[in-house]
């Protein structure tokens, strides 16, 4: 199987989110090139502040595959998948997400504007959010946030896609999706309400019993098993942003193994188990945006196919980086 971008981590005080269209003209073959070069930005830039663990991570959304890659397309890769019910989760432009990860946001923000100066007018960045570590690894909300993530080779499995085009194994679904809150409103809530409304106490973030949980609690939809009762699982990298005089809220990412467990997950909270019974927590917090991207192999992206209706079946020329990377491997 070939090698996965490094989604695994721990969890670092910064992160920079990045949603990009294409344009309708884009030069393929430049834009081909910049992803190809994507993990030698990374690399370069890393490597000036190695102490500051920079991390970068990019996907690939369902139209921009087609128009960038011949061959083997994912499987289960397609548009995020609106809701609209009680609640609404809206599908919003994304050809590319980049997530970077980083102690220091002096370096995510060097990789994600040479990043974005590379793309030039070739790209637009359609959404960017810059999510930063709030206390103990608690939302705006106050709660811990990826408490039940799952680890180790778990986490392995949860995110890894095995049964697809062996270019592709070691790949990985995203979703994403930006959530504003409505703090005042949820501020006004007691401390009991509050937790009522996630499923998990407050303070010392212990799981409410299944006797006391509410069904309609964060907690109680999104724990989902399959036909033969093994729990479901995602790997969610959340982070808090906000502006002191703008909004404020979490930036939701999820990598799965399948898209489809992250999208049942949502099914759960927007349109209700059963049906209406949708997640309290929404009654606070608003999804304003939502795409979906396939985050390929590392050898895949740097290496990538040819573009569609090129000539020729040789492998594309090794990609030239602006960043002067000589590619000579991950030193992680
Ligand atoms: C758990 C917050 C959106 C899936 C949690 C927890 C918090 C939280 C505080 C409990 C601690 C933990 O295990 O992480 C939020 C916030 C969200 C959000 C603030 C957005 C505003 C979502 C979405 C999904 C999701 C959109 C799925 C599509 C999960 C799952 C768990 C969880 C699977 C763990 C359940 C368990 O195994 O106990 N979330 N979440 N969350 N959330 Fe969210």
């Amino acid at each position: 199987m070939a090698s996965s971008q490094l989604i695994i981590t721990r969890k670092h005080p910064h992160a920079f989110f990045l949603v990009l269209t294409l344009a309708d003209d884009a030069d393929i073959e430049q834009v081909r090139e910049v992803v190809a070069g994507f993990s030698g930005t990374v690399r370069s830039v890393s490597s000036r502040a190695p102490e500051a663990n920079l991390v970068g991570i990019l996907g690939i959304g369902s139209g921009a595959w087609d128009r960038l890659f011949r061959g083997p397309r994912p499987a289960l890769l397609h548009p995020f998948i609106e809701l609209d019910g009680p609640h609404t989760a809206p599908s919003t432009p994304g050809d590319l997400l980049i997530h970077l990860k980083s102690d220091s946001a002096g370096l995510c923000y060097e990789a994600a504007t040479k990043v974005v100066d590379d793309f030039g007018a070739n790209a637009t960045v359609v959404d960017e959010v810059h999510g930063f570590r709030y206390f103990d690894l608690r939302d705006l909300i106050g709660f811990v946030d990826g408490t039940e993530n799952p680890v180790g080779q778990a986490a392995i499995d949860a995110i890894t896609v095995a049964d697809d085009d062996p270019s592709l194994q070691g790949g990985s679904y995203v979703a994403v999706q930006r959530y504003v809150h409505d703090l005042p409103e949820w501020t006004s809530l007691t401390t009991e309400e509050q937790e009522a409304a996630i499923g998990r106490t407050k303070a010392d973030n212990i799981e409410m019993d299944d006797e006391t949980k509410p069904s309609n609690s964060h907690i109680a939809l999104n724990v989902i098993t399959d036909d033969d009762g093994d729990e479901l699982s995602i790997l969610r990298d959340n982070m808090p942003y906000g502006r002191a005089d703008g909004e404020r809220g979490t930036f939701f990412i999820a990598y799965s193994a399948s898209p489809r467990t992250t999208e049942r997950m949502l099914a759960n909270m927007f349109l209700g188990d059963p049906p209406g019974n949708t997640d309290r927590l929404l009654d606070f917090t608003t999804a304003v945006t939502g795409s979906q991207y396939f985050a390929p192999p590392g050898d895949f992206l740097d290496d990538p196919p040819l573009a569609p209706g090129t000539a020729g079946a040789a492998a594309p020329e090794p990609p030239t980086t602006t960043d002067g990377s000589l590619h000579i491997g991950s030193l992680r």
